[in-house]
């Protein structure tokens, strides 16, 4: 009751609603709201700490950065956050003063956009080098190796390709494969590669990976190798994913554990600071896949994880629920 109350306290005043809408869309910082919302940090700030007292918004240190988003309603007894969502279900999408705050949040999604796209293609031809800064990539390679060891991956889908060396290291194994990315300049490294590699069943287009230009179940398997840490939304990454996956496709995510080394989001435009298991395991439940494993590879200061799972078929998924 006393939680209740205090998240109805807390979402009951304009600003602190308009900050509601913003986090549910978009993970945000006090910088990022003060340029949404042209009002003083130290206003925001009090604001941010109701919401977050109120058990609305969750608050994530990240380095010297503290990023803001909507509170999990995963818990059946959390309801603050089942009220916030609610709040949000009732919110008018269409009133002035929040529409112009989702126009200014996609503004600033395209200069994130813009800065990460800027960031590949000054590194475009050097990235193979800068990934064996953080990670040892035959190490990880050999993991990929392993756990796909018994897949028949059949139609491969390698998102956000880069400069393809997923499409590399699986694609003589897959029948077809396609990897796909924005960066016209991450493609040209990647067409290179397989020219050079004599892939011939391996083909790269330019596309978004949260409007994947290909029908439904067009894929048997599909693979996100350091890819999910630049999203801006992952969830709606994997959903994608999983929309053009098979009934029993599988998955394949390489990215680090959480860490917090600030100085890749500072230096190399990453907008997560790696993941927890939770994150990842909520998100592929969301979007339809079950049979989650993980395999964790230490060493220095980042941990690389390497997920798996498979699309739970429509008929099992309805049983389960
Ligand atoms: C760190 S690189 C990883 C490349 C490759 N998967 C690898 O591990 O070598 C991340 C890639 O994701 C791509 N990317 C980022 N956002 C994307 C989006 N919305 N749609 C498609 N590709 C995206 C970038 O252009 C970049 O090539």
């Amino acid at each position: 009751m006393d939680r209740l109350l205090q998240a109805m306290r807390a979402v009951a005043e304009p600003t602190r609603i308009r900050i509601l809408n913003l986090c549910a869309h978009s993970e945000l910082t006090v910088s990022d709201l003060v340029g949404l919302l042209g009002q003083s940090q130290p206003r925001l700030s009090r604001h941010l700490k109701l919401l977050v007292e109120g058990h609305v918004l969750e608050r994530h240190q990240e380095g010297s950065w503290a990023r803001y988003r909507l509170a999990s309603d995963r818990r059946a007894d959390d309801n603050a956050a089942s009220f916030a969502s609610a709040v949000l279900d009732l919110l008018p999408q269409e009133d002035p003063v929040l529409a112009r705050d989702m126009d200014r949040l996609d503004r600033l999604r395209r200069k994130w956009d813009a800065e990460a796209a800027d960031y590949f293609k000054r590194n475009a031809a050097e990235w193979d080098h800068i990934r064996t800064l953080h990670v040892d990539e035959e190490a990880v390679s050999n993991a990929l190796s392993d756990v796909t060891r018994n897949w028949s991956l059949g139609r491969l889908l390698d998102i956000g390709t880069g400069t393809g060396k997923l499409l590399e290291l699986l694609g003589p194994r897959a029948n077809s494969a396609v990897g796909i990315d924005l960066s016209a300049e991450m493609l040209r490294v990647a067409r290179a590669a397989i020219e050079r590699e004599g892939l011939t069943d391996c083909q790269v287009r330019q596309a978004d990976m949260y409007q994947i230009p290909s029908a439904d179940q067009d894929f048997d398997t599909a693979v996100l190798h350091m890819v999910l840490h630049y999203a801006d939304d992952p969830a709606q990454a994997l959903a994608e994913a999983s929309r053009v996956l098979s009934d029993t496709g599988r998955i394949l995510i390489v990215d680090f554990e959480q860490h917090n080394l600030a100085e890749l989001r500072a230096e190399h435009a990453h907008r997560w600071p790696g993941f927890t298991q939770e994150q990842i395991q909520n998100w592929l439940q969301e979007a339809g896949f079950g049979d989650i494993a993980v395999t964790r590879l230490e060493g220095g200061a980042l941990t690389v994880c390497v997920w798996t799972a498979q699309k739970i078929a429509h008929s099992q998924a309805e049983e389960a629920a």
